[in-house]
């Protein structure tokens, strides 16, 4: 378990400060796939970075399962590093040298006994599927390839903490797939903690299972990503969701500021088994109104299925009220855009 309290991180002297994190209170549990998510200047990497001391916080404290990491001096600290496994957005690799000697490099730093290095970097390229590029150089791999090489070497003294610091941000779509699915396989072998700092929404709903979302240096919602999903409550988590999964089209919101007195947009959450309940069809047959659906979807996430709907309903006032108490009595959320 990793508990963070009352984390503060400033950096710069008394005319320039920034305030990078304030007062950060977080708990990731063991096993977590632990999403950050914010704005780029947020805090999420200085954040991190603060985790295994890269970053010395100006106050508060981290524990990893109990152990004060600031009052950690040199040496217990590097010893306690070695559970702690880092990769980068741009993968940090040693340009001059191979993909084993990359991989091999962290557990020569780590004293592992030398006769022991080559069957462990072995086992490393067959987890990460490189073992036919041990030879290679950087270089000459793909963007895939590279953050493999980084994830083996993060693995390499078999850690309980993998910190990924946007380490799919450079990545194409397919790819990031690819090594997300790696991340989340990982977690799943190993039973090793995955903190994912990412800005993309897509990829906590790929992999996390809880999310926190920054902003201003601060986690302002922290939540399972299906309760965060369903329902955001900070503006930021809004405008993510909205931006990324629910998107709704300049058009549909002209269109629903320029609804007249007899019609409403509506946006329809829904969640789950509702979707089973023919809730548009009930509403056309039992109320005088017109429905018209504007746009929609539905997500999958951690095997339950999140969507909306936006739909305009043209009636009188009275229909309409009661239109919504209908859609109050149903476990959904609604809202008139
Ligand atoms: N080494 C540093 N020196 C001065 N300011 C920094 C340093 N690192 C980060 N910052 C500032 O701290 C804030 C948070 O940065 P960062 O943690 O990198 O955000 P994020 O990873 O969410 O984009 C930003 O305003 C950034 O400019
Ligand atoms: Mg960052």
């Amino acid at each position: 378990m990793i508990r963070i309290e009352h984390l503060t991180k400033t950096f710069g002297d008394h005319q320039d400060q920034v305030h990078a994190l304030s007062d950060v209170n977080l708990v990731i549990e063991k096993g977590d796939i632990f999403g950050i998510i914010g704005l780029s200047g947020a805090g999420k990497s200085t954040l991190v970075r603060c985790i295994n001391r890269l970053e010395e916080p100006t106050s508060g404290e981290v524990y990893i399962e109990d152990v004060a990491m600031t009052r950690l001096n040199e040496s217990e600290l590097r010893e306690k590093r070695k559970e702690i496994g880092m990769i980068f957005q741009h993968f940090n690799l040693l340009m001059n040298s191979t993909v084993e000697e990359n991989i091999a490099f962290p557990l020569k730093l780590s004293k592992y006994p030398k006769d022991k290095i080559q069957k462990r970097v072995d086992e490393l390229l067959e987890v990460v599927g490189l073992t036919e590029k041990r030879k290679s150089y950087p270089a000459t791999l793909s963007g895939g390839q590279k953050q493999r090489v980084g994830i083996a070497r993060a693995l390499a003294n078999d850690p309980k903490i993998i910190l990924s610091d946007e380490a799919t941000s450079a990545l194409d779509p397919i790819t990031t797939e690819a090594i997300l699915q790696l991340l989340k396989e990982i977690n799943r072998q190993y039973g090793i903690t995955v903190v994912v700092i990412t800005h993309e929404m897509d990829v906590i709903k790929k992999i996390c299972n809880k999310v926190a979302v920054m902003e201003n240096g601060a986690p302002v919602e922290v939540g399972s990503v299906l309760d965060v999903f369903s329902n955001p409550q900070s503006q930021t988590a809004k405008n993510f969701l909205e931006g990324e999964l629910f998107h709704i089209s300049e058009k549909t919101r002209t269109e629903g500021k320029s609804a007249s007195q007899s019609a409403s947009l509506l946006k329809i959450s829904f969640r789950g088994d509702i979707t089973d309940e023919p809730i548009i069809a009930n509403i056309m047959k039992n109320y005088q109104v017109e429905v018209s659906i504007l746009g929609g979807n539905i997500e999958e996430i951690q095997a339950v299925n999140l969507g909306y709907l936006v739909v305009k309903i043209q009636g009188d006032q009275q229909e309409l009220e009661q239109v919504y108490q209908y859609l109050s009595s149903k476990s959904l959320r609604w809202e008139v855009l």
